[in-house]
């Protein structure tokens, strides 16, 4: 990709109409803008992009940064930005509350820097409500896009920049996948590659279907070609991501399954690692299992989302498995891959549930007994059929049932991650130890740190290490000659 030179980009005439070129064309229009500014103001352009949520959001963010720096701005963390962009994520209220809270902190610096564009963008945009409040509340915020065409970034730069008011671009969906634009990876050894969009499950509680629009898969060739790009390009360990991996291929003209697409990365020769999320229950295959348990390179992790342990709150929150379901099959798994780690995502106090059916999910928990386990507290998405159900629990309860559902799952993962005590893995050095110098911060097949003696020669590289201690979420270790 990086060997587009978009100096030489003709942008006399008229824009072209197929993607990706009319992009480039606006890359290179910007470019010329940023050039003109960055002159009269005897200095480079700083971007600065923030990311909330989710693995999916974080991709995407290499994607706009990717633009951004060929449109001629330096992404930085600490000089004065001259464009902000705020990838945002709204799957729990939270996420969304902490855009706000932001926003006010950029509009004084906005007073402070005139030149300062701000941008919005992601999973929130999508919501009609957060738009007009946007509009009406925070005039200053110059540009809002949504999760359908951050492909489009230069183009709407360029609008924002000639035409002098606000832009304002929300598709409601999309069948476009553009293809080979601009990526600047966060790691020089891994990466994250998309291989489906959008989900179509409409868990009941969820509102990632209405902000992601619906499931796209991407051709095997494409994804095939992206992996062995960045293979050459030094990365050694790709995420395969999508909401749900295990009905990728179901759109394509040419149908191919999740476990075919592992065989087929597999293949490619250089990479060493290959991980992915999110896993959804219902559609995991035996084909699958197979493929993992005889592969060298499928990392020994697997994220499998339970959200509840009662079969009734599983079929309100439209998760199409029951408990028996779920329970049989972790379990198969355990069994055919015995060194794997397994974690979950879990919500407390889903509309309706009782004391029976946080036990039926704490059950679960001591059945399963994960590596790790993401809880959360039930959040109200407007839009969503949870949101209309009027038995909301009340909060004290659902305090009370996260604390205790907490404390069971440290005690689990902590007995856990002890049992690997004394045992060498291999692990891919990701940096150096942000407070101790002399150590590096290493992950292991199943996702667990470690921190050992070593130098920054050695990041990105696999070495072998034996763990000493476990501290919690992290192993003390040694690496081996
Ligand atoms: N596609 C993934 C999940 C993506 S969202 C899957 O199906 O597994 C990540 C997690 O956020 C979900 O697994 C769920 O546990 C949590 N989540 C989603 N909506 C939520 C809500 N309204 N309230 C609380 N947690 C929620
Ligand atoms: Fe949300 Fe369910 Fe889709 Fe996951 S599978 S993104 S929880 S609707
Ligand atoms: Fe959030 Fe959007 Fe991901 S809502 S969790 S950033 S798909």
């Amino acid at each position: 990709m990086n060997e587009i030179n978009f100096d030489l980009i003709d942008t006399t005439g008229e824009p072209p109409v197929s993607e990706p070129e009319r992009q480039y064309y606006y890359i290179a229009k910007c470019r010329e803008l940023v050039k003109l500014k960055s002159k009269e103001l005897g200095r480079p352009l700083y971007s600065q992009t923030r990311t909330f949520g989710c693995q999916m959001n974080a991709r995407d963010s290499e994607k706009l940064i990717g633009i951004l720096e060929q449109i001629g701005y330096i992404e930085t963390e600490t000089a004065t930005p001259d464009f902000v962009l705020y990838n945002t994520c709204t799957v729990r209220e939270n996420a969304n509350l902490k855009v706000y809270g932001h926003l006010g902190y950029l509009k004084k610096q906005k007073e402070k820097n005139k030149n300062m564009m701000i941008a919005l963008c992601g999973c929130m945009m999508q919501e009609e409500t957060v738009v007009e409040k946007i509009k009406s509340s925070y005039r200053f915020v110059d540009l809002v896009f949504g999760t359908h065409n951050i492909y489009k970034l230069a183009e709407l730069i360029y609008d924002r920049l000639t035409y002098n008011k606000p832009v304002i671009e929300i598709l409601k969906d999309t069948d476009a996948i553009v293809e080979e634009l601009p990526i600047e990876r966060k790691y020089p050894f891994k990466s994250g590659v998309n291989i489906m969009f959008g989900c179509n499950n409409f868990c009941s509680y969820c509102i990632v279907p209405y902000v992601r629009g619906r499931e796209r898969s991407r051709k095997p060739e494409d994804i095939i070609k992206e992996i062995e790009k960045l293979v050459a390009d030094g990365v050694v360990e790709i995420m395969l991501l999508g909401q749900n991996v295990n009905s990728y291929g179901k759109n394509l003209d040419e149908e191919i399954t999740f476990a075919e697409l592992l065989r087929r990365v597999e293949q490619i020769e250089g990479l060493k690692r290959i991980r992915f999320m999110t896993s959804h229950p219902k559609d995991l295959s035996d084909e699958l299992i197979e493929v993992m348990k005889h592969s060298k390179k499928i990392c020994k992790q697997l994220h499998l989302p339970l959200q509840s342990g009662s079969s009734r709150i599983l079929k309100i929150m439209n998760r199409q498995y029951d408990k028996d379901r779920y329970v049989s099959l972790a379990k198969k798994i355990r069994q055919e891959i015995p060194d794997i780690a397994l974690s979950t995502d879990i919500i407390v106090g889903f509309p309706g549930e009782t004391e029976e059916d946080f036990l039926e999910t704490l059950d679960v928990v001591n059945q399963i007994e994960y590596d790790s386990a993401y809880t959360f507290i039930y959040s109200k998405r407007t839009g969503t059929p949870a949101a209309k159900m009027e038995n909301q629990v009340p909060e004290d309860v659902i305090k009370d049932r996260f604390d205790r559902l907490l404390a069971r799952i440290h005690e689990i993962s902590n007995a856990q991650t002890l049992k690997h005590v004394g045992k060498t893995y291999d692990v891919l050095v990701e940096e150096v130890n942000e407070h101790n110098k002399e150590l590096v911060t290493g992950r292991m097949s199943n996702g667990s740190l470690v921190h050992f003696k070593g130098g920054k020669e050695l990041i990105g590289n696999i070495v072998n290490v034996t763990l000493n201690e476990a501290k919690g979420f992290y192993y003390l270790g040694t690496m081996e000659e």
